[in-house]
């Protein structure tokens, strides 16, 4: 780290000597990059198509992120308490010497205050091109805290957008069924005591699969615009893993809380308390105070964002970018989930 950053400073200087081949300048640290454009709006690097006006579209890269939600108030942007766009924010700003609204930093959507995320997807842009994403990636990790990486960054097209190409979204929740709770799984679990009867949650879930209006499942945000309460749902697995529980849905797309409201109707179920026929019937309501007759949300720490799904066509690496990283020493496409 140390001799990297020498080695940094000396391109620096000898960028600033205006001595610098032309055919080494995208090679350079986006940082040097930018920061001469802030002084005369013009590359003293010679090649002006590495640089483009801030104001233009300028290149798109994509991130896959994973988080412990723990310690962090959700994703949205906020100073404090911190949330991890404004952490992943600072990071960049660092990394690319540029101010945070040029970042256009956008994620396929918010988690919740705890939530965590294994596959969260976000994009950001830069008006200079990067000829190797390796460093970048290196350097965004060793500026983030251990409790948020960046797994892959890759170059994307103009037209993908990490929030509206999204076609689906896979969330899990853990639920940790045993009189004892296990220590190492208590930021990542839900701990229910009750024994849970799984054939009938996995019955339940069935409902939820298909093209519904999810209302009765949504509660209001106070920063969101009116959203279409109709979703698609593809899947809604209740895997039995020992003591643990694990709920896997996946759908077009959730309303605030849908995820964990879905969850908490189905571990009342599961407690055999209400049948599983009680699921359609608050569906049709539409209605939130039906399902608040029978339940209240989950808590947060049980979920887990895994992975957001986008049209390929959207994800096509665009000509004359560099290769996508997924870190220095590994060079596998598909990381595999770590932890389950
Ligand atoms: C779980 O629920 C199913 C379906 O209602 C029932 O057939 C089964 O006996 C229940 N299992 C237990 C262990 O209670
Ligand atoms: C969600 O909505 C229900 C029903 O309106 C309400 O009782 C509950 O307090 C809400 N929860 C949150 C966290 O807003
Ligand atoms: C994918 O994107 C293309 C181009 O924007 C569009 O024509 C197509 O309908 C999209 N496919 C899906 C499944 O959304």
């Amino acid at each position: 780290m140390r001799r990297g950053r020498f080695e940094f400073l000396g391109l620096m200087n000898v960028a600033a000597a205006g001595l610098l081949a032309p055919s080494l300048a995208p090679r350079l640290s986006s940082s040097i990059a930018s920061s001469n454009l802030d002084g005369n709006g013009r590359s003293p690097l010679g090649d002006s198509n590495d640089v483009l006006n801030p104001s233009q579209a300028g290149y798109k890269w994509r991130l896959v992120l994973a988080y412990d939600g723990t310690n962090y108030a959700g994703w949205q942007y906020q100073l404090s308490p911190p949330t991890i766009q404004c952490v992943l924010e600072n990071a960049l700003t660092r990394v690319t010497k540029l101010d945070r609204k040029d970042l256009c930093l956008v994620g396929s959507g918010r988690t919740d205050r705890g939530v965590h995320a294994w596959g969260q997807v976000a994009h950001f842009t830069t008006p200079f091109n990067y000829d190797s994403l390796e460093d970048v990636h290196a350097a965004l990790n060793g500026l983030l805290p251990s409790d948020i990486r960046v797994r892959e960054i890759s170059p994307a097209l103009p037209e993908f957008h990490a929030r509206f190409s999204a076609i689906s979204k896979v969330y899990h929740y853990k639920i940790y069924n045993d009189a004892i709770m296990d220590p190492f799984q208590r930021h990542f679990a839900y701990h229910c005591v009750y024994k849970l009867n799984s054939t009938v949650m996995r019955e339940a879930a069935k409902y939820f699969i298909g093209k519904c209006d999810f209302s009765a499942f949504a509660n209001v945000s106070h920063n969101d615009r009116v959203q279409d309460p109709v979703k698609q749902i593809f899947r809604f697995d209740v895997i039995d893993v020992g003591p643990l529980l694990r709920l896997e849905v996946e759908g077009s797309g959730f309303l605030y809380r849908q995820v964990r409201n879905m969850v908490a109707l189905l571990l009342q179920i599961g407690k055999e308390a209400i049948p599983p026929e009680i699921v359609p019937m608050i569906l049709e309501s539409r209605d939130r105070k039906e399902l608040a007759k029978y339940t209240l949300s989950t808590p947060p720490h049980g979920l887990c964002l895994v992975s957001v799904n986008y049209n390929e066509s959207h994800l096509l690496l665009p000509p004359g970018r560099p290769a996508s990283s997924f870190g220095r020493h590994h060079s596998v496409t598909k990381c595999k989930l770590p932890f389950y």
